[in-house]
């Protein structure tokens, strides 16, 4: 259930350095859909401007849960946490997918009520973007370097493993329309 927590607005571009540091440890990307709010853990993301949009990008296997749900949401938040409990979160919901289990429930994970999105963010990673998809691309697996394939692309582990390796990415691309810290 979502909760009315106190929330601070923020102006993210005042918090750039912070974001992206925490984006090269992992961050959560929640979604919600059908009733369902899942969370799964990401460290590639990109943010910037396009269209004269703040947008952030992430890049999520065709195979993922998360993935199904963003296809049919179109929003997801990006939620930020800090010490040793959210590398316990970012551990958990990196290794274990949503069609599965509720992770949200797994780890008692509250749900704060969102502020321009439906989707909610979750008060133990306080630092939050609410992004709507604006733009979503496969990627061409016919242009990416044949050493990044054979890196990121080996195929040997099935699209139902969350250490999956045979999918593609998608790109959404969120345009940032809030953003706040859950005090
Ligand atoms: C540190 C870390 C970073 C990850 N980054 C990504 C990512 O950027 N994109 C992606 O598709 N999967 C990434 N994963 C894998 C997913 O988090 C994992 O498959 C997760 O179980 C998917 O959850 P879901 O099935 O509920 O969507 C990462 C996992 C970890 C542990």
């Amino acid at each position: 259930m979502e909760q009315d927590f106190k929330k601070r607005e923020i102006d993210v571009m005042e918090h750039l350095e912070e974001i992206l540091r925490a984006v090269k440890k992992g961050v959560l990307v929640t979604t919600k859909s059908n009733g369902q709010v899942n969370s799964m853990t990401i460290s590639w993301g990109q943010i910037g401007f396009e269209w004269n949009k703040l947008i952030f990008t992430i890049y999520i296997r065709t195979g993922r849960h998360t993935h199904k749900m963003l296809e049919d949401s179109n929003e997801f938040t990006l939620n930020i946490g800090f010490g040793k409990k959210t590398a316990e979160i970012l551990a958990f919901c990196g290794t274990k997918s949503g069609a599965s289990i509720d992770k949200i429930e797994e780890l008692g994970l509250r749900l704060v009520s969102g502020n321009k999105i439906t989707t909610p963010g979750i008060k133990e990673l306080p630092l939050t973007l609410e992004c709507k998809v604006i733009y979503k691309q496969l990627q061409d697996k016919n242009v990416i370097l044949e050493s990044l394939t054979n890196r990121y692309y080996p195929k040997n582990i099935k699209s139902d493993n969350p250490s999956s390796n045979c999918d593609y990415h998608t790109m959404f691309y969120g345009e940032i329309v809030g953003a706040y810290i859950v005090e």
